[in-house]
């Protein structure tokens, strides 16, 4: 039950703080009861008197203000409160939350608090894609802050990218499903696949894809936050472990196959979003293979097909692929649909720019055995993943979804 709840909500200066009155107000709305910390920037993009007639409570500001209801304030806020949402979170405030750094009232709640914390990163899509801004959120994650976006869209300083601040209603949204919808998976089992599988030719080289694993580990990050408990089985990625998701790490096709086969009797759902390599060398060199000037061959072996097994040992799993097409998209994936025996299969046009490999976001239809189909437009890797685990949630006859 999200109606009753107290959330803080913290604003940080960036001028995606205009949308955080909708934020407060659609709390409201929901009978939560809201207080506000600003920092000093935020309040040059949206002044206290505004926060505190949207939320009907007093705004904290300055750690040394006159106190307003309890001696120490902001100790006694962040035990009050059951949830943080920290909107529009800066690359400032990220970074003094990933080091620990308490130097003004919302930073030293942040750090006292024990209720779960949200961010709604935005900021220009070059400063969220700084390794510094990085390595901070992969450290918050990591320590169990929830992600909320950024999306991607047009900025504010006039450029387009990844850094916008999630909409209000998306905001809220997560804030309700943690209170009410967040278990819609609880005691059910998932496995996803990441990543391209790699092939060795001989000690140092191998045959590869440029999956970045992106797509599935957005995927295992969603399932586990609704409740499901999550294995993700991974071809190599530098990419961090989605907190709660246990990780088994492959690198070849083969060492894919026997780690699904061995947990597919367990499992309620299984996802398929890893690139597995269709063919293997028939032979691995002992040593590295010597330049000689002359043309060489390599023989292939054909893999197995782990989604087709997977399809034909099915009992009452859930089963979704994914269908990655360079040409008569839609053709192609109605086909790998029905020949591999899935209940939902997920197409992307691997040509287009903003889907498929290595990029952030992604364009992807759903297609169902019953003739349905829902095409999306483009957008983050997480957001098709909650679309995705919401239709997931509904196969398995969990109603409330997750999107
Ligand atoms: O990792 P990212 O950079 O985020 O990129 C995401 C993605 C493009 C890899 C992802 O969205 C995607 O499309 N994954 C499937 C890639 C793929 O191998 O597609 P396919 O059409 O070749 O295979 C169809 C399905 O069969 C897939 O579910 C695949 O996992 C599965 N398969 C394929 C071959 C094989 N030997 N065994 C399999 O299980």
């Amino acid at each position: 039950m999200f109606a009753g709840k107290k959330v803080l909500v913290g604003i940080s200066g960036g001028i995606a703080a205009y949308k955080v009155a909708e934020v407060v107000s659609r709390l409201r709305k929901l009978n939560v009861e809201v207080h506000v910390a600003m920092t000093k920037s935020a309040t040059e993009f949206i002044t206290p008197l505004t926060l505190r007639s949207l939320s009907a409570n007093p705004v904290y500001v300055d750690l040394f203000d006159e106190p307003k209801l309890w001696n120490v304030e902001h100790i006694a806020l962040a035990e009050y409160v059951d949830a943080v949402v920290v909107a529009p979170a800066t690359a400032n405030i990220m970074a003094k939350m990933s080091t620990g750094l308490a130097d003004d009232f919302l930073s030293t709640v942040l750090l006292a608090t024990r209720a779960p914390i949200f961010l709604a990163p935005a900021m220009n899509h070059a400063m969220y894609h700084h390794p510094a801004t990085q390595e901070n959120l992969t450290r918050l994650r990591e320590r169990g802050i929830k992600i909320i976006g950024p999306a991607v869209g047009f900025q504010a300083c006039g450029t387009e990218g990844e850094g916008r601040m999630s909409e209000a209603a998306e905001i809220v949204e997560r804030l309700d499903q943690f209170f009410s919808g967040s278990d819609c998976l609880k005691g059910k089992r998932a496995l996803v696949t990441a990543g391209g599988t790699q092939e060795p030719l001989d000690p140092v080289r191998f045959l590869g894809n440029r999956s970045s694993g992106r797509m599935g580990y957005a995927i295992a990050q969603v399932l586990q936050e609704s409740g499901a408990e999550t294995i993700l089985v991974s071809a190599p990625t530098d990419l961090p472990t989605p907190p709660g998701v246990t990780r088994v790490p492959v690198q070849t096709a083969l060492e894919m196959y026997e780690a699904v086969l061995a947990n597919f009797p367990k499992m309620d759902v299984v996802v398929k979003a890893a690139a597995v390599a269709d063919y293997r060398p028939a032979a691995l060199a002992e040593q590295k293979l010597k330049k000689d000037g002359t043309n060489r061959t390599i023989e292939l072996v054909p893999n197995p097909d782990i989604l087709a097994e997977l399809g034909q040992q099915k009992t009452s799993q859930v089963l979704i692929g994914f269908a990655a097409e360079t040409e008569n998209l839609l053709a192609n994936a109605q086909e790998k649909m029905l020949r591999k025996n899935v209940n939902l299969l997920v197409a992307n046009d691997v040509t287009k720019p903003g889907a498929g490999f290595g990029s952030i976001t992604n364009i992807v239809s759903f297609l169902f055995p019953d003739g349905r189909r829902i095409d999306f437009p483009q957008m983050s890797k997480l957001e098709v993943a909650r679309n995705l685990v919401s239709e997931i949630a509904n196969l398995l006859g969990r109603n409330k979804g997750v999107k």
